[in-house]
């Protein structure tokens, strides 16, 4: 904008108009002038009239977005190379230990269906019952009138299985994080959580306000360090944890854990998306793996989505904790309970993971196979162990995909988890084993993975 124009637009202002302008100005704190940059008197003035002129596009216009931007370029990247884009892939059906791509039969290290639920034909029969006894959608919010008896029936069975006094679960297990750390802690407050906690905590503790530190993974005596120094300048304090850490695979030593909450008067959260159907005899989760009194931890979180072959999420812990919950938690109060197949089929899942837990000893086996036969071979794979999560660590973005490509062609479906979702010197395969998937399976993929690393390069 010119001078000139700066004036006319002054000059065409009402005189209502002038004297606010006027008043805007005097009412400019002193401060404020002083970090005005009054080199540039018509951006000062057209910011005062409130002039939209000076917007420059890519704050309203996404196509523009400076991130946008960078996508783009990343994905052009990948093409320049020659790369397949390794994301949202079409699955034509079951995604299971075998999964259908564009009608060709891959065997599958991309899904979670880590007991093999989804896809079971009494759950998908008790989901569908649901459908018919109360349609698709509950169509209203739980404490208004969405609540319907699959609902408490969940959440009852839930804390059973878990060994808590109840339970509440929510539409998304991503959001049942957000909504209930956002909600639980506030300013005053402290989140001290492990350097490798998955996103939704994270968000979580944004929204809450509170304060947020990471301690070193699994470093417990690190963690005791932080709070012997800064316990006492917060009121409440929350520790999160996962019961099995989904990038590397590994269990965290939860009864240290639970010394040091109650030794700081902490609270302390676990998050068992990837641990709950998977670990302790009979799936019970992180707290039967290391037989431990389930009222130790605060608040027991996981998602549906994994081996309840659902969709959703739940925090099970005391009955004060549920029951407010569920009358203040945003993500809870206003939004929609459940869909009635998906509280169906994570019910039916629990009944039928409590009537066959060798589905949790087969996963365990299995699982320890995939690590034997990767370490014989010589494979990095980190950190895990007894557990259905194999990274094979590569430390290349590029050389990752160009592996999983590879793999790909040999008929073995498993993603790369590259930079910037880790360091490019931790970029990784990762592969998530089923209790479905055959010994036979299993010799072939690491056979392959070990015989087509050879014929990739680190750039
Ligand atoms: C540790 C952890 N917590 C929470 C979530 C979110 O769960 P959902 O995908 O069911 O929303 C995930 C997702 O993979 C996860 O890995």
């Amino acid at each position: 904008m010119s001078t000139s124009n700066l004036s006319q637009d002054i000059s065409s202002l009402s005189t209502a108009e002038k004297r606010q302008l006027i008043k805007k100005l005097i009412s400019q704190r002193a401060t404020d002038l002083h970090n005005c940059d009054l080199s540039n008197l018509e951006t000062f003035f057209s910011q005062l009239l409130g002039n939209s002129k000076d917007i420059p596009p890519e704050y309203y216009n996404f196509s523009l977005y400076p991130d946008y931007r960078k996508l783009i370029e990343q994905i052009q990247g990948m093409k320049d190379i020659g790369a397949f884009n390794p994301y949202f892939t079409m699955h034509d059906g079951l995604n299971n230990h075998i999964t259908v791509i564009n009608g060709q039969e891959f065997i599958n290290y991309s899904s979670y269906n880590y007991i093999g639920l989804s896809g079971d034909p009494r759950v998908s029969a008790f989901a569908q019952e649901a459908i018919s006894h109360f349609g698709t959608s509950v169509s209203a919010s739980r404490i208004v009138s969405g609540e319907r008896p699959l609902h408490r029936k969940l959440e009852t069975e839930l804390a059973k299985f878990i060994g808590t006094e109840d339970c509440i679960v929510y539409v998304g297990g991503h959001s049942t994080n957000v909504t209930t750390i956002g909600h639980l802690f506030g300013e005053d407050d402290l989140i001290i959580h492990d350097a490798l906690i998955h996103n939704s905590a994270l968000e979580g503790c944004k929204l809450s306000g509170a304060k947020r530190i990471s301690f070193p993974h699994n470093n417990w005596e690190e963690l005791d360090r932080i709070l012997q120094e800064r316990r006492h300048k917060y009121k409440r304090v929350l520790l999160v944890i996962e019961g099995i850490y989904s990038m590397d695979g590994d269990i965290p030593d939860l009864p240290k854990f639970i010394e040091i909450k109650k030794h700081h008067k902490t609270f302390l959260m676990v998050d068992e998306a990837h641990s709950i159907g998977v670990l302790g005899e009979h799936g019970r989760g992180i707290g039967e793996y290391f037989g431990i009194n389930p009222a130790d931890v605060d608040l027991w979180m996981g998602t549906l989505s994994k081996s309840f072959a659902s969709c959703g999420g739940y925090i099970a812990g005391c009955k004060a904790l549920v029951e407010y919950l569920k009358y203040s938690a945003p993500g809870f109060v206003y939004s929609v309970g459940m869909s009635p197949p998906n509280a169906a089929a994570a019910l039916a899942a629990i009944n039928v993971l409590k009537s066959e837990r060798e589905r949790v000893k087969c996963l365990y086996q299995r699982s320890k196979l995939f690590l034997e036969l990767a370490s014989q071979k010589g494979l990095n794979t980190g950190m895990s162990r007894n557990t259905p999560i194999v990274p094979v660590i590569l430390g290349n973005s590029q050389q990752c995909i160009q592996l999983s490509q590879l793999l790909f062609e040999q008929g073995i479906n498993v993603r790369p988890i590259i930079y910037p979702a880790v360091p490019d010197k931790e970029a990784r395969l990762r592969f998530f084993i089923t209790s479905t998937h055959t010994e036979e399976q299993i010799r072939f993929t690491v056979n392959t993975v070990a015989e087509k690393l050879t014929q990739t390069k680190a750039y």
